[in-house]
């Protein structure tokens, strides 16, 4: 069975005096939780004072973005070397909003999930159509696209530890998250790639998270699908009691139903 993930991304909030707060508040929440992986991520600025705090807690430390050169003149840049130092386990890496304004491209996102790996850091690699895309009936060949050029080069021992976020932009922020059906599609559809270039072996280790509006209120139902092996949280995320029952949520879907 694939351990559930459930990742808060913090976008471009919280100072550290906040972000350390907010992870007190929050493990106090889901202490009890352990067989269920919770995974914070903060800016930057924040990954240290939170990997302090959460020492020795069952909360996990993701960072937002990554450079694929580990040292250099590359101003502005952090290392993959650089987050495993500050106690970083996973990476999100092509999130739609870097992909958006900031021009990140497929190719980019190869070149930092091989770093990552090469590092021991481990990729949650962001996948998704725009609403354009999806009503003109592109959504499997432009998740096709990504999900494929983002793992070239993988071993099967890296892609079995990559994380794979479905994400439609469309959801993202919107209040509109994706329905069960809809997300559950798509999944199988990655999982279904993963499986033809890799094996069914490998594709069933692979964990694919749902990630765009998800809330305590809908992360059930879209939890429940069987494609479905996690989230990835932004606005819900950045309160401790709702990204707690969300948590909570997922814990009764795997534990108690
Ligand atoms: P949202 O963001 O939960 O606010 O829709 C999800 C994400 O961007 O990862």
């Amino acid at each position: 069975m694939r351990t559930p993930i459930i990742v808060g991304n913090w976008k471009l909030n919280k100072t550290s005096r906040e972000a350390v707060a907010f992870v007190k508040s929050l493990w106090s929440l889901v202490a009890d939780v352990t067989d269920i992986e919770i995974v914070v991520a903060p800016t930057f600025t924040g990954l240290s004072v939170v990997a302090q705090a959460l020492a020795s807690g069952n909360i996990r430390l993701a960072a937002q973005d990554v450079f694929w050169e580990n040292s250099g003149a590359f101003t502005g840049e952090v290392s993959p070397g650089m987050l495993k130092d500050v106690g970083c386990d996973y990476v999100i890496i092509g999130h739609s909003e870097r992909r958006q304004y900031f021009g990140e491209t497929d190719e980019n996102v190869n070149r930092k999930v091989k770093a990552a790996h090469a590092h021991s850091l481990k990729p949650i690699i962001c996948t998704g159509e725009s609403l354009e895309e999806r009503e003109a009936g592109k959504t499997g060949a432009v998740v096709k696209d990504q999900v494929l050029n983002g793992i070239a080069g993988l071993s099967a021992d890296q892609i079995a530890s990559t994380v794979i976020a479905y994400e439609p932009v469309w959801a993202i922020g919107t209040g509109h998250n994706a329905t069960p059906d809809q997300a559950q599609e798509v999944h199988a559809l990655i999982r279904l790639l993963v499986s033809e270039i890799y094996s069914t072996d490998v594709a069933a280790q692979v964990r694919i998270q749902y990630g765009g509006s998800v809330k305590p209120d809908n992360t059930a139902e879209l939890i429940a699908q069987p494609d479905v092996d996690g989230a990835l949280v932004g606005t819900a995320s950045w309160e401790a009691e709702s990204f707690a029952q969300i948590v909570k949520a997922v814990c009764n879907v795997f534990f108690i139903n």
